[in-house]
This record gives structure tokens, C-alpha cells and sequence, in this order.
């Protein structure tokens, strides 16, 4: 589809979405959105408008294939061990154990999740508490059911797997598939079910990161991985900086391997490695 016509696109998907597409990258989601809309036989942006105006599940695909989803528990194993041996112990000697702890873009809850599991080696369950945001409401629905393929627990620890997901198969997996909503579960033959003592330590809530108001205030850590790479340059320096107005004085941001704060020191941060920053003033 045309290059002029994607500002068209833009402006109507703002106004039907409240999604600012002008900070993603330009042509990774032009690319994505083309592909969609050519999938569906639609020649051009004005027509499939028209069919968002008027066919809610076209928009609930629209918004499903533009936020891209994929997440895993302990997402790249190497950078929760850290989290384990040298950020938790600084964070509950510098705060104590009543963490704020953050988990943006959390996708289907893996982060979330992963989070309570990982603060549960320090600390009781009862004690934790973690405030986790997406801005895809289809997501949050799956994230709160709990329910994932055996693949996204690859990286786990075994113990906290073991002892925090119950195996579901026949009888009992069918009645989970064949409730409303979770008919993407369709195809599954086992699936993990997480245990209700983590699931009850996270809450979840619709936020977007372009929105200055959907920013909490005080948080000790900041999780937020492997979102930012589809944003610009511009509204991903925006949202560090959001991030650190967040963050207390020491608090920390966890972000994912590929993501770098460029000008860290510029926006008050200290690097503590790729992807640990603290907030210095
Ligand atoms: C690839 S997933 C990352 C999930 C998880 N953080 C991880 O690293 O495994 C990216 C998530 O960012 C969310 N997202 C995209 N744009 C967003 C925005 N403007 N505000 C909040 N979340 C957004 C998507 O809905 C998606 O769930």
C-alpha cells in the first residue's frame, strides 16, 4: 500500500484506537499492517477502515497483530539469575520487602508471574505485590487465566515449575477450552495452569506507555522488556524518562538485552550493566 496513504491510516487509527502508530517504527509496522490487510483481500487503508468501523473482531485482530505478544518465563535465563543474586538482595536492603515493583508491557503474564516466583525466593508470598500493565486488554484476559503451552516454561527454574504449575490434559483441559474466550487454546493437547498463590500477588490494568497519566508513582523497579525496540527514538527516550520521574530515588530499570538508554546519564541514570539502570537523583 501506498507510503502517503499510511498518514492517513495513522490519523484514522488514533482516532478509532487512541493508538499513536507515528511512535513505532515506521516501516517494521507498515510492513506488518500491509501484510494483514492484504491477507484479507483489502486493497487499500481507506476501505479496511471501514470494515475496523463496523467489525469489532477485525479490530481486535488489528490490535492483536500490532502489539506482538510473544513473551516467556524468565526470558533470557541469564539476566534473572542477576536479578535473583545481585538486584533483589540491593533492592530489600535499600527498601525492605514491601516492594512497588512494575511490570510494563507484561504481554500474557509470563513477566508478571515470573517476577512473584523470582521475589519468592527472598521473601513470603504474602508480602509481594506486583503491579503489571498492557496495553492490549485481549492479552490481559489470557494473562489473567493462567493458563501456557509447556514451551513457555522452557527457561524455568525445574523447582519453581514443579511446585508452582499443575499439568492439565484431557478431561480438564477440554473444559477450559471450551469456555468463551479461550478458543486459541484449541489446538493444545497439554497445557500448565499457575497456581492461584501467584497469580493473586499480581494485578492487572489496560495502560498505555505513550500516556503520561497511565505512569504510577514511587515504584522501587521498573520491568519493562522487549517493547521498546518497535518504538522510535523519540517515544522511547519519552518513556525512560517517564520511567525515571517513576522510579524513587536508587530505584532500578529492568529492560530487555536489545533495548539501550543511550544517553543515561543525560536522563539520571547509572548503568549497572546492559540492562540495569538506576535512577541517580
Ligand atoms: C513482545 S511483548 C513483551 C512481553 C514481555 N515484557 C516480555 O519481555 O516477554 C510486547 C508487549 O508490549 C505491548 N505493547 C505494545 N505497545 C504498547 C504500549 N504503547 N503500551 C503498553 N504496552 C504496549 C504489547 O501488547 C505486547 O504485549
Amino acid at each position: 500500500m501506498a507510503e502517503r496513504d499510511y498518514g492517513y491510516l495513522k490519523d484514522k487509527i488514533l482516532a478509532l484506537t487512541g493508538v499513536d502508530l507515528n511512535a513505532y517504527k515506521e516501516a517494521q509496522m507498515k510492513r506488518r499492517i500491509d501484510q494483514l490487510i492484504s491477507k484479507k483481500g483489502i486493497l487499500d487503508y481507506p476501505q479496511y477502515i471501514e470494515l475496523l468501523k463496523k467489525d469489532r473482531d477485525a479490530m481486535e485482530e488489528f490490535l492483536n497483530h500490532f502489539t506482538i505478544n510473544v513473551s516467556n518465563f524468565y526470558r533470557n535465563p541469564e539476566q534473572w539469575e542477576f536479578l535473583d543474586k545481585e538486584v533483589i538482595p540491593l533492592l530489600i536492603k535499600r527498601f525492605g520487602k514491601n516492594l512497588k515493583i512494575w511490570s510494563a508491557a507484561c504481554s500474557t503474564g509470563d513477566e508478571p508471574y515470573s517476577l512473584v516466583m523470582a521475589l519468592s525466593r527472598h521473601m513470603p508470598l504474602s508480602s509481594i505485590r506486583i503491579y503489571a500493565t498492557d496495553i492490549d486488554k485481549t492479552i490481559l484476559y489470557k494473562a489473567n487465566r493462567g493458563i501456557y503451552l509447556e514451551k513457555s516454561l522452557e527457561d524455568m527454574p525445574s523447582d519453581l515449575k514443579a511446585k508452582y504449575f499443575t499439568r492439565l490434559e484431557g478431561k480438564a483441559l477440554e473444559e477450559i477450552v471450551s469456555q468463551k474466550g479461550n478458543e486459541d487454546l484449541k489446538t493444545l493437547r497439554v497445557g500448565y495452569k499457575i497456581s492461584d498463590e501467584i497469580k493473586n500477588r499480581v494485578t492487572f490494568k489496560q495502560a498505555n506507555l505513550l500516556e503520561a497519566k497511565d505512569y504510577p508513582r514511587d515504584y522501587h523497579m521498573i520491568v519493562c522488556r522487549n517493547v521498546l525496540i518497535y518504538f522510535t527514538e523519540d517515544a522511547k527516550n519519552s518513556v525512560f524518562r517517564r520511567f525515571h520521574d517513576t522510579l524513587v530515588h536508587e530505584g532500578i530499570l529492568f529492560i530487555g538485552s536489545t533495548e539501550q538508554i543511550t544517553n543515561y546519564k543525560e536522563i539520571n541514570y547509572i548503568r549497572k550493566n546492559s540492562f540495569f539502570y538506576e535512577r541517580t537523583d
